[in-house]
């Protein structure tokens, strides 16, 4: 079986059927990564680009260490090193790539649709590594799956995902994946990260982190994404890390098997302690390893799958 869809966009393009296809793939090649020999022959012969216009590490590296493990030849392209410095536009790069015959290009640019638009350009499947505050699909579905890995499913999971939700293309993705596994989001955060109609976003709305933190089974902390916001959102860097940041004392009051998620970079001592980062309750490491599965799961299926005559 392969996807509903050719790329992947937003979560829109992937069903509930997709999605559980995708963690089961990824269960499977999850252990690939502990062996001595990291590699398969799966995708020999294919071409897939990473296309990286903005500042990343964990999302580029866990793409081009997917690709290696899958034995596919990956090209990588950074703002600094392509034609863009020399004020190339994205449809030309694009446009370039495409006459090289390429078969994946996974794409992160700044702007909200820069993936869309590459597929007007480019026959290839087309995968978002993350474009403006829009979506970060890739980010949700190795989220769900360290999720159902460390919980053991994702139906009736209460998830307070908090902080930064305007300007989050990670909760912009992460809510309605949420949504469509049957698990219930609940945005927390100051009215000034917030989006001005929050009742669209699709998730419960909670502006008071203490009230409900016991009923979690999900902190999912995001970054303050200063380089994004108009002006200071909130008093002080500080009176934010006392309302809405994850600490010692708040993680003592979420349930007992509840666990703690961010998607990385951290700022530690905002959105997270240092101690709470450090603790074996914090799933971002576990996270960083699961990107790896699921995207080799993502390339594995979109390129073919079971299809393409390589077995796993
Ligand atoms: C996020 C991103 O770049 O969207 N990080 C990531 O991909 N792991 C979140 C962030 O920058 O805060």
């Amino acid at each position: 079986m392969t996807l509903s869809s050719k790329h992947i966009i937003t979560m829109d393009d992937l069903t509930p059927d997709d999605i559980t296809h995708i963690l089961d793939t990824a269960e499977s090649f999850a252990e690939i990564s502990q062996r001595r020999i990291k590699k398969l022959p799966t995708l020999r012969g294919r071409t897939v680009v990473n296309l990286f216009l903005e500042p990343s590490t964990r999302t580029r590296t866990s793409f081009e260490i997917a690709a290696k493990r899958l034995s596919a030849d990956g090209i990588n392209f950074s703002a600094s090193a392509s034609a863009t410095v020399k004020g190339e536009s994205l449809r030309d790069t694009a446009a370039t790539l495409a006459a090289m015959a390429c078969d994946l290009v996974v794409i992160r640019h700044k702007y909200a649709g820069s993936p869309r638009m590459l597929m007007d350009v480019m026959d290839c499947s087309i995968v978002n590594g993350g474009d403006g505050m829009h979506q970060h699909p890739t980010q949700a579905l190795l989220d769900l799956y360290t999720m159902r890995q460390r919980l053991g499913r994702l139906e009736g999971l209460t998830v307070g995902i908090v902080g930064d939700i305007s300007h989050s293309r990670v909760a912009g993705s992460l809510i309605p994946a949420l949504r469509m596994v049957g698990a219930r989001p609940i945005v927390i955060a100051p009215a000034t990260l917030l989006p001005a109609r929050p009742d669209v976003l699709g998730a419960e709305v909670a502006y008071d982190l203490d009230e409900v933190l016991g009923e979690l089974d999900v902190a999912y902390m995001l970054r303050i994404q200063m380089e994004r916001a108009d002006g200071m959102p909130f008093p002080s860097v500080r009176e934010y890390a006392r309302f809405y940041g994850m600490n010692s004392a708040r993680l003592g009051r979420l349930p007992a098997k509840s666990i703690v998620m961010h998607p990385g970079p951290m700022n530690r001592g905002v959105e997270i302690s240092q101690d709470v980062a450090d603790s074996d309750r914090s799933l971002v490491l576990e996270q960083v390893e699961s990107g790896v599965a699921v995207r080799m799961a993502i390339m594995y299926l979109l390129l073919g799958g079971a299809d393409s005559g390589a077995a796993a």
